[in-house]
């Protein structure tokens, strides 16, 4: 069992977090009766999100240990196709707190090109949710719906539309696993409430990506968390309010 510490908000009469303490320190805000992204990722000093294709070079056990408090947390993990294809992904394993099954996967997927075969079909405990739209090929989608998702043709992969989606099913904690596509997307759309970051100690160099691509954004958030564990500085930033309430830049 890896040791985690808090260290902000500054800890009254300990420090150190158990399960329980865990849970309460990434706690979803109560009453939400909307979707409430919060996005999580593990990055390099130098900002690399991957080690040869994969994030698993960059992982801790403190690090996994928050990856998986955060997915008992939530209602839905929602996903780029790239990273399910990439990391092969599989269904989530340990039910939500308080209930009886784990959230399900909902990926992301233009092009439905998701091999029926793979985890995500195969290894889960709940169907996973594709979230795709009338103009990937009709073959694939319905080779998905055949492999046991639940297919939903959307209007669009717009942001709005895909939490407008999630939100329909009642799916209000949304945990985003990345990748950088859909961070990106989300990020310059205006629809993230929160990151979770962890800085693993490595410097990696080479040409990876970073946590975030595509288009412009510009996302205030302000830290509203910060443990420290062997191996791992976990981070959590939150939504600032109104463009109007921040501090104007001194000088
Ligand atoms: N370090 C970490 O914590 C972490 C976390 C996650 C991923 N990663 C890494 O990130 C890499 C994958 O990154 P990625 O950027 O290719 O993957 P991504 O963001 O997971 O997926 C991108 C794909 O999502 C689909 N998509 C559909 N609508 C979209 C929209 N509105 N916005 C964005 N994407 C949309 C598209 O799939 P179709 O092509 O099927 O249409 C697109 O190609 C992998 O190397 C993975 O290991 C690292």
């Amino acid at each position: 069992m890896v040791t985690v510490r808090r260290i902000w908000p500054v800890p009254g009469t300990s420090a150190d977090l158990d399960d329980a303490a865990l849970l309460g320190h990434y706690a979803y805000p109560d009453g939400l009766d909307a979707p409430y992204v919060r996005v999580n990722f593990v990055s390099s000093l130098d900002g690399a999100v991957s080690v040869d294709g994969l994030s698993g070079g960059l992982g801790s056990d403190a690090d996994k240990a928050v990856f998986a408090t955060l997915r008992r947390l939530a209602d839905v993990v929602l996903v780029g196709a790239g990273t399910v294809r990439a990391e092969d992904y599989r269904g989530a394993r340990t039910p939500t707190l308080g209930r009886d099954l784990p959230p399900p996967i909902a990926v992301v997927t233009g092009s439905a090109d998701l091999d029926p075969g793979a985890r995500l079909f195969t290894d889960t405990a709940v169907a996973p949710i594709v979230l795709t739209t009338a103009g990937a090929p009709a073959a694939r989608r319905d080779a998905l719906r055949a492999a046991g998702a639940d297919v939903v043709e959307c209007p669009d992969l717009e942001p709005a539309t895909l939490l407008a989606e999630l939100g329909r099913r009642g799916l209000h904690r949304v945990l985003c696993e990345g990748g950088p596509s859909l961070f990106g997307a989300l990020a310059a759309a205006g629809h993230v409430d929160e990151l979770c970051l962890t800085l693993s100690p490595v410097v990696v160099a080479g040409s990876a990506g970073r946590i975030a691509t595509g288009p412009a954004a510009d996302l205030r958030l302000d830290l509203a968390g910060a443990l420290t564990a062997p191996g791992a500085l976990l981070l959590r930033y939150a939504r600032t309010g109104p463009a109007d309430d921040v501090d104007p830049p001194i000088g």
